[in-house]
């Protein structure tokens, strides 16, 4: 099998996607993938930041991951990406990002990246399927091919039935409600999957 690239790229503030994306990683290196696990960069004042012990924390203990660069993009042949649910979207950090990467867009470098995409929100309600939704709308205008995980899997019944990608609700401080584990491995592995069909497919 041709070996794939995965950039596994999360926001986090207290800890539910970085949690999210620890288990993609792990997973898709067991699928056979190389693999970065890579934060989108803070854009939150300070003073917001050390106003929520939770955020406080978790900002704290992960800054030793990696901030994603370009060049992680271009490397990468498939996205794993998890962002938090903010007012219905993806949280503002991860659209500034999206929107510092026209250069690599223009160039075409963008194009042809399987994509998945994972969230959480306070409410199992409050949003996780458009969250996804509009992470996907972006990706559609970078020429990505989405893997959604849809209802390949057991686990991912047992997850809450998103078809769309692992979402998983979270208490005040970032803790998950219920262990969707499973339902991320299972996301992962498609994911590294479906580049590796593309990767060999087109020659590479
Ligand atoms: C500004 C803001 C808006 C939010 N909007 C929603 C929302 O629309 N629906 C919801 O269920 N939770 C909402 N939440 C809760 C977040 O989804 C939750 O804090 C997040 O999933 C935790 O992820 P993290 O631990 O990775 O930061 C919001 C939180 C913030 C700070």
């Amino acid at each position: 099998m041709a070996q794939v690239n995965v950039a596994v790229i999360y926001y986090s503030a207290t800890g539910a996607n970085h949690r999210l994306a620890t288990v993609a990683v792990e997973a898709a290196k067991e699928a056979g993938a190389e693999v970065r696990l890579l934060k989108i960069p803070e854009l939150a004042p300070k003073e917001a930041i050390a106003s929520n012990p939770a955020w406080a924390k978790h900002h704290e203990e992960t800054q030793d991951v990696p901030e994603v660069k370009h060049d992680d993009l271009d490397w990468a042949d498939a996205f794993i990406f998890s962002v938090p649910t903010r007012f219905g979207n993806i949280a503002s950090q991860a659209k500034q990002f999206f929107d510092t990467c026209g250069g690599l867009w223009a160039q075409g470098k963008l194009a042809n990246k399987v994509v998945s995409a994972m969230t959480s929100a306070q409410n199992a309600h409050g949003g996780q399927e458009a969250t996804l939704l509009s992470l996907y709308t972006s990706m559609y205008h970078w020429g990505a091919i989405i893997a959604a995980p849809g209802y390949t899997d057991q686990a991912l019944f047992a997850a809450g039935g998103n078809p769309y990608g692992t979402s998983v609700s979270v208490d005040n401080e970032g803790n998950w409600l219920q262990d969707v584990t499973e339902a991320v491995k299972v996301q992962a592995k498609r994911t590294v999957e479906v580049a590796t069909w593309i990767k060999k497919g087109r020659g590479l």
